[in-house]
Formats: C-alpha cells, sequence, structure tokens
C-alpha cells in the first residue's frame, strides 16, 4: 500500500482490506495521533460533497497534518480552461497525497497514472468510490463481529450507485448472499453479476423492500443517483420507489444494522432514525478512522 494510489477497490488484496480495518480500529481506540505533521494533503473535489471530504479533512487534522485544496472546480483555474493533467501536476508540487472526487469515471485512474504522488479516489463519476468501500467493511465488521457469510441486501439505485459496486467486489471475497432489490430501470449491471457467477456466490433479485429484508444482516440503502440521469423523466419515474419505514423492520434479524453511504433523500424515514437497527451515522464517523488508517498506510506510517 505504501506509496501506491488508491483509485478501485481491486487495487487491494483481503489480506489488505483486513490490515486496513485493523488499523482503523486502532485510531477509533486512539484518534488524535501527531503522525502527520509537516504533512500537507490536497483534496481536490470537482463534485460536491460532505462526509468523504471533511471525514477526510478531519482525518489529517486529528494526525496534526496541513489540508489544501477546492471544493467546486468553478473556483479553480479548471474554470479557465486547464486540464485536468496539468491540475494534478501542479499540485504535486504543494502536496504529499492528494483525494480527488471527479464526475468522470475513470478520472482518478488517469489522475494516478500522470501523477508523481499518490491518488486516493474520493469517487469517480457512478464507478468506484473505495474509501466509502473500506468504511462500509469496517462498519459491517463491527456491527456484525465478522465479515464472513453474511447475507447483504442491496437497495435502490444499483445501476448508477458507485458505493454498491465498490462494496459488491469488496464482499465477494468473504462468501456473502446478496439480495438485490431494484426497479428495472436500476437493477445491477450485469458485469456485477457475472463476476457474481464466476466466484459462485449467490445473489437474488427483487423489486418488493419490505418483503425481502426478514433475513438480512445488513440492509445497505442507497439514493438513486439524480445526477447520472440523462432524462428528468427517468428520474421521477423512480425517484421515490423505496421508502424504509419502522414497520419494514418488525420481523427482521435482531442482529440487523441499515447503513446508507449518505445523503439521504427520501429512501429512509426520519422516524428510522431512532430505531436500534439504524446505523447510518455511525458509519458517517467510521469513515474518520478508516480514512485515518488508509492514509498512514498510503504515507507509510502504520
Ligand atoms: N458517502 C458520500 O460519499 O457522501 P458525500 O457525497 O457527502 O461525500
Amino acid at each position: 500500500m505504501k506509496n501506491k494510489s488508491l483509485v478501485s477497490i481491486n487495487d487491494y488484496s483481503k489480506d489488505e482490506y483486513l490490515e486496513i480495518l485493523r488499523v482503523a480500529s486502532e485510531f477509533e481506540k486512539e484518534p488524535i495521533q501527531d503522525i502527520l505533521k509537516g504533512k500537507v494533503i490536497a483534496t481536490l473535489f470537482f463534485e460536491p460533497s460532505t462526509r468523504t471530504r471533511l471525514s477526510f479533512e478531519s482525518a489529517v487534522n486529528r494526525l496534526g497534518g496541513r489540508i489544501i485544496g477546492f471544493t467546486d472546480a468553478a473556483s479553480s483555474s479548471v474554470k479557465k480552461g486547464e486540464s485536468l493533467k496539468d491540475t494534478i501536476l501542479t499540485v504535486n508540487n504543494y502536496s504529499d497525497l492528494i483525494v480527488m472526487r471527479h464526475p468522470l469515471e475513470g478520472s482518478a485512474r488517469y489522475a494516478s497514472e500522470v501523477s508523481n504522488i499518490p491518488i486516493i479516489n474520493a469517487g469517480d463519476g457512478a464507478n468506484q468510490h473505495p474509501t466509502q468501500c473500506l468504511l462500509d467493511l469496517y462498519s459491517i465488521q463491527k456491527t456484525q463481529g465478522t465479515l464472513e457469510n453474511l447475507k447483504i441486501s442491496l437497495v435502490g439505485d444499483l445501476k448508477y450507485g458507485r458505493t454498491v459496486h465498490s462494496l459488491l467486489i469488496a464482499m465477494s471475497h468473504f462468501n456473502p448472499t446478496f439480495n438485490f432489490i431494484a426497479p428495472d430501470e436500476l437493477k445491477m449491471p450485469n458485469e456485477y453479476k457475472m463476476l457474481l457467477d464466476k466466484k459462485g456466490i449467490k445473489y437474488n433479485e427483487y423489486s418488493n423492500l419490505a418483503e425481502n429484508i426478514k433475513d438480512s444482516d445488513i440492509v445497505y440503502m442507497t439514493r438513486v443517483q439524480q445526477e447520472r440521469f440523462v432524462d428528468p423523466l427517468e428520474y421521477e419515474k423512480v425517484k421515490n420507489i423505496y421508502i424504509l419505514k419502522n414497520n419494514m423492520l418488525e420481523d427482521t434479524l435482531d442482529n440487523l444494522k441499515i447503513l446508507h453511504p449518505l445523503p439521504r433523500v427520501n429512501e429512509i424515514d426520519v422516524d428510522v432514525d431512532k430505531n436500534k437497527k439504524a446505523y447510518y451515522f455511525e458509519q458517517a464517523l467510521n469513515g474518520v478512522f478508516t480514512r485515518q488508517a488508509i492514509i498512514a498506510k498510503i504515507l507509510g506510517l502504520k
């Protein structure tokens, strides 16, 4: 992991996931450490973000490092026509590590190929969100006591949701059974189902939410990704397709935890927030410890 970019969850092995989770649990016990003293981390966000950017910045601040960057491409020289390559080469001069979110699929891989310092992909279009995936693994392991042999329901926008794509790939190392719960328009793409077929991992496809989460250990809700739709009318048809409510959780397993990468729009009723099975705000907190671990491993400090 040292000095290597993290662009896709495929860049790490199963052992490397587990090593990140081990280090993250150390940071959870002791989040304030001065190991980034003298280091500068750049956060280049060409797309909006609350959790990813702020949890990275919180992670760096708690480790004694400094942050530079922008939160909107319009406030950078990209607005004047500067290329991604020139932006990356310039920021190479100012920092030790770049965290980048960009709307174009493949942009993070391209940035990692032109950069002299490691790039962490903080989301590239509908493609990958590997640091979200690692914090999701951390949340699953912490709440279930294991990552092995779990029944996981992925719900909502399985077509454009990059978090579910990364999570499917990572969890495929731990013999899960998946329920894919989505309308026809937003089904899990075939390439991911083929990957599961190749590994002999079981999955079911459903369209009804309430009927199909009763035996799940994890229900992973997702937002319908409005920004990825070409036709606004298509978005209108599916935007409120699933709304998780407390009564749907009545006959579910005691150990069930509801995850959501957030932001939420309407897909989880706010009454569910008080349910002991709701875990999405704790999941967002786990993002700080997990990102501390990722930064420390990439910079060779742990
Ligand atoms: N989970 C996630 O990526 O949230 P943000 O878009 O707020 O960063």
